[in-house]
């Protein structure tokens, strides 16, 4: 690329081109890593395990198409409408409408390929530079957030972030803290009269963090006043893939956005995710499907179609994958605790209440994460250093230490990988000390 990027003459699109962004470094290293060294410990991607159940469940769906013969033709021989396949639409409509009481019909709902274009779409939809000459920023209630949105807008600084409250619901010697809204700071953000949306992923990734029922009501009434959307990033909680440990309520008002997605069932392959929010948010969404892609991917849709039809996509989590992720949790929680206390560190952890991931606090880490990212993956560990997930704080936040001592661990890998990634962190960890 970078070869290419000096003929080009619009100096606007040669600096897209060449920023490496944070999500283009990483998800290239994780690609890279995954498909060209076998033995990486690999404790850095966001993709979902291999639950057996599930897995089954798929492949037998997947059968069925097939052996319908002129479902599967249909399914790989036409264009979907650009808002999502319309039985599919209706199908999740009337689930939701039916189990929660959300006052939503088809016309609330769009399917995009996958979660991220979702967001990418509503980001640069509501925020950035407007036609009045305006410029309107995403607020990010709680940071650390999703390192995906970091490089989504299409205009700089679209983000703006507040840092979270550090709380030890079991003291600190339980070395397990929790993250909270800071509402004086959300509301000293609101007050500035530029915010065009509140975002937030429930549960966090990276965090494992999920907002209450009270933090998100108190959001939605935030943002109701402000006259602006909540859009709440659902990519892993409830109702469904329903990765989640903890008492949460799904949340949809009239003015919320709600997005799902089919990926951490099992299915981010075939890049489905779907919108839930006013009725010209979900054409808009149809409309910049159409101009970007013509049509979304119809095979997520195609597979899910009858689970949602019969409800059997809301027991998935509750079934097989809330208890499969839960126990990988509990298990690398103990590793940690053993190695982190063997070697000696100052260390804590975010409590886990949804999602695949760990976030290890190192309290006395004299490098940057994104230098002992470096070191790992020497030592064949790959992680995520937490310094990607704090974009969007006031530059005063530069100093905040905390910014730089996290790292984020998919424990969803195998045992050994697990086990083993964890003891290695917490020795390198222990030479990295101040
Ligand atoms: C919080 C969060 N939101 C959105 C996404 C996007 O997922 P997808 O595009 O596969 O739906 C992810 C992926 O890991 C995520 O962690």
């Amino acid at each position: 690329m970078s070869s290419l990027v000096p003929s080009l003459p619009f100096s606007l699109v040669g600096q897209k081109l060449t920023g490496r962004s944070g999500i283009l470094a990483l998800m290239d290293d994780l690609g890279k890593a995954l498909t060209l060294d076998p033995q990486m410990r690999m404790l850095g991607g966001g993709n979902p395990a291999a639950v057996p159940e599930m897995q089954t469940c798929i492949r037998e769906r997947m059968a069925e198409l097939l052996a319908e013969g002129s479902a599967f033709d249909r399914m790989i021989g036409n264009y979907d409408p650009p808002q999502g396949n319309p039985p599919f639409c209706a199908a999740l409509a009337k689930l939701l409408r039916e189990t929660f009481g959300w006052k939503i019909g088809p016309e609330n709902v769009a399917i995009t390929t996958g979660g991220q274009t979702a967001f990418f779409y509503l980001f640069n939809l509501l925020g950035g530079r407007h036609a009045d000459g305006s410029f309107r920023k995403i607020l990010l209630p709680l940071c650390p957030e999703y390192i995906g949105y970091a490089d989504q807008g299409l205009d700089e600084s679209l983000f703006v972030a507040c840092k979270p409250q550090i709380t030890w619901p079991e003291g600190e010697a339980s070395r397990v803290f929790k993250y909270t809204v800071d509402f004086e700071a959300v509301s000293a953000a609101l007050a500035k009269g530029n915010i065009a949306a509140i975002a937030v992923s429930r549960p966090t990734n990276p965090t494992g963090n999920v907002l209450t029922d009270a933090e998100v009501a108190r959001l939605s009434q935030l943002a109701t006043s402000a006259g602006i959307p909540l859009i709440l990033d659902n990519a892993y909680g409830a109702p469904f893939p329903g990765v989640i440990f903890t008492d949460a309520t799904p949340f949809w008002s009239p003015g919320t956005i709600l997005t799902l997605s089919l990926s951490k069932l099992g299915l981010p392959g075939t890049r489905t995710a779907i919108v839930i929010g006013p009725p010209e948010i979900a054409s808009a969404m149809g409309a910049m499907t159409a101009i970007a892609g013509l049509a979304n991917g119809n095979i997520g849709q195609q597979l899910a179609r009858p689970w949602v039809e019969s409800g059997e996509i809301l027991k998935f989590g509750p079934r097989w994958l809330c208890p499969f992720y839960r126990r990988k949790s509990d298990q690398a929680l103990g590793w940690m605790r053993e190695s982190c206390d063997r070697a000696g560190i100052d260390w804590a952890v975010h409590a886990s209440e949804g999602a695949f991931f760990h976030w290890l606090w190192l309290r006395d880490l004299a490098i940057p994460t994104l230098e002992l990212y470096e070191r790992l993956k020497r030592l064949k560990v790959l992680v995520v250093p937490g310094e990607y997930f704090f974009f969007g704080l006031d530059p005063q936040d530069d100093a905040w230490p905390h910014r730089r001592q996290c790292l984020r661990l998919n424990f969803a890998q195998p045992e050994q990988v697990v086990r083993e990634g964890l003891e290695i962190i917490a020795q390198e960890a222990a030479r990295s000390r101040g």
